[in-house]
């Protein structure tokens, strides 16, 4: 009764190693001539901006690229196409999306709406695909941002208050200087005491 637990052990670390293989190989034969390069996976934006999903694949052929969104909203088909060929566009992107040849596609003026998870599939020929996957957060612009910008004009606001004021009494200075010596050369001499600082004034 001893060797059994050895024996047991080997057979399924055997199965086990056939399993990994046979995965192994599986995954060797979908992927087979496709590749698929995401430099980023994640992108963070505002709304109204333009976002490109950049993407790069490679294969011997020429493949089919298509490009679907999911989200809480549900799932749509976005684009598909040849390089090379022109694009079909779904009719809920129609004008929002550009495609190039590297598999990428860029998409205008997004809203929050356009948040979730964008699905890139490069099928060589039937059997023969390879997908990635691209997240997308829009968020609006925040208040924090909004808050800094009132600040910032009251601070200029204040500033240009103060460049005035100094200006006014400049102005007033070089004014009152003037008379003075108008009065000076006159020969009459100009008044003195709290007169004179009323003058100023
Ligand atoms: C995007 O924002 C999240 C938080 O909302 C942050 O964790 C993540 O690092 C950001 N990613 C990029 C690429 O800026
Ligand atoms: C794909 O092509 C676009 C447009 O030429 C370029 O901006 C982008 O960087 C390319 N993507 C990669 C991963 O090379
Ligand atoms: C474009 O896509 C629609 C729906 O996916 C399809 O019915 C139509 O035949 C396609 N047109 C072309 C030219 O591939």
């Amino acid at each position: 009764m001893r060797p059994l637990p050895s024996c047991r052990r080997k057979t399924r670390g055997i199965s086990l190693g056939l399993f990994a293989l046979c995965l192994a190989a599986a995954r060797c034969l979908q992927s087979q001539g496709v590749s698929l390069y995401i430099p980023q996976p994640t992108i963070n934006a505002t709304v109204e901006q333009d976002i490109l999903f950049s993407v790069e694949y490679s294969c011997h052929g020429v493949p089919t690229i298509e490009w679907t969104y999911t989200s809480n909203w549900g799932m749509q088909k976005i684009v598909e196409w040849k390089p090379g060929t022109q694009a079909n566009v779904s009719q809920s992107h129609q004008d929002r999306v550009c495609t190039f040849d590297n598999g990428s596609i860029q998409l205008f003026s997004v809203g929050v709406r356009d948040s979730g998870y964008y699905i890139v599939t490069v099928t060589e020929r039937p059997g023969s695909s390879q997908f990635g996957t691209i997240v997308l957060h829009v968020s609006e612009i925040l208040y924090e941002d909004l808050h800094l910008v009132a600040v910032f004009l009251a601070f200029l606001t204040a500033v240009a208050a103060v460049l005035i004021s100094l200006l006014w009494v400049c102005n007033k200075c070089a004014y009152k200087f003037q008379r003075k010596r108008r009065h000076k050369l006159k020969g009459k001499p100009p008044p003195r005491g709290p007169v004179a600082i009323l003058a100023w004034f």
